[in-house]
């Protein structure tokens, strides 16, 4: 292929910009020039009011000075239509009539299935991994994880040195929808006591056991990592227990959110409880380096396939080697985080 195009689409992640630097430098190499739509499928589908804000023609010069920049310079969007034929079929066309004969996109799982979507349709398109959850089965790290642990191990540091100073419990919610890997990995490096996350059932009764038992060891602080999709294995009837403590008679139980989490473990342990949500901070700083080595090799190889001709297949990591699985395999998303980890953390703290 001579003329390409490469998008970043879904949540933002550290190392975006690394991976869209490394596509355009390396065709350049090639003689492959490559075409940045802006807003992820939303650029493909030129919804700007003037076309130059939809895609550009990349040069080197367009990707300086941004390997150390988190965020994406091409911008992202989430595009909730694309999953309509209509829509696919009129990004289809609009990239016939640009001349781009394939498409990197860089992101998570439903970027994977936009792009899957287009290939099942004849039109090569390759996926890059872009994501803070790490929640793609078949590699072994996606980019911008790294980078969103090691932001939330820095917040968690500084939780911990308040929570000691006040001798509280503090309950830290990070992302990763509905995957433990950002929890477990900032648990067991930041030597959290406990962790809960969205693949192990867990009850607000058995972690406010365990604060017990730590204030009775003589802990001054205790950190718990909450993953933002725990909610969805707590295996405690709520209602029941809101109605026993007058503290959480206000609870509203149609959403149960971190901090009622953290009102409940106050309740029932009777010991000071709070509650952090570590929210888009994780998204937003410089990709660390293992993200834009990770990036550059990525999205190196995106574009060595699609300059070879090769579409339907999505770039990974699997034990340090740089591995390509067909997109319709790649776009699974992880069940469950290392059970091994999990345990660890249990018999660490
Ligand atoms: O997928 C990345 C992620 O940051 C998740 O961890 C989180 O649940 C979600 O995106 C938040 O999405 P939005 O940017 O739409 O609020």
């Amino acid at each position: 292929m001579k003329r390409i195009g490469v998008m970043t689409s879904g949540g933002d992640a550290p190392g975006m910009n690394a991976a869209i630097r490394a596509v355009v430098r390396a065709g350049l190499k090639d003689d492959v020039s490559v075409i940045g739509f802006k807003r992820g499928y939303n650029g493909i589908l030129m919804r700007s009011t003037e076309q130059a804000d939809d895609f550009s023609l990349m040069t080197s010069r367009s990707v300086s000075d941004k390997i150390h920049r988190g965020g994406t310079f091409l911008m992202t969007a989430r595009c909730a239509d694309f999953h309509k034929p209509e829509v696919q079929k009129r990004a289809l066309d609009n990239l016939r009539t640009l001349g781009v004969e394939g498409l990197i996109c860089i992101g998570g799982n439903g970027t994977f299935a936009g792009a899957d979507a287009l290939y099942q349709q004849g039109y090569p398109t390759i996926c890059v991994p872009g994501t803070i959850d790490n929640d793609l089965a078949y590699t072994d790290y996606t980019i911008g994880f790294d980078t969103a642990l090691n932001t939330a191990c820095e917040c968690v540091n500084r939780i911990r040195e308040t929570s000691d100073s006040h001798e509280r419990a503090s309950m830290v919610t990070v992302m990763g929808r509905d995957c433990g890997d950002i929890a477990v990995h900032t648990a067991l490096a930041c030597g959290a006591e406990m962790v809960m996350i969205p693949e192990i059932p867990w009850s607000v009764e058995d972690v406010a056991d365990r604060v017990k038992w730590g204030v009775m060891k003589g802990k001054h602080s205790m950190i718990m990592i909450f993953a933002e999709g725990a909610t969805e294995s707590l295996t405690s009837d709520v209602a029941t227990l809101c109605a026993k403590y007058e503290s959480l008679n206000e609870i509203s139980l149609h959403h149960i959110t971190s901090s009622q989490i953290a009102m409940m473990i106050e309740a029932l342990s009777g010991h000071e409880t709070r509650a952090t949500v570590l929210g888009y901070t994780q998204r937003g700083g410089s990709p660390t380096a293992n993200d834009r080595i990770l990036a550059s090799r990525l999205g190196a190889r995106a574009l060595e396939l699609l300059r070879d001709d090769i579409g339907g297949r999505a770039v990974g990591i699997r034990d340090n080697h740089i591995i390509d699985i067909p997109i319709g395999e790649a776009k699974v998303c992880r069940s469950a985080t290392d059970p091994s980890l999990y345990d660890l953390i249990a018999t660490l703290s």
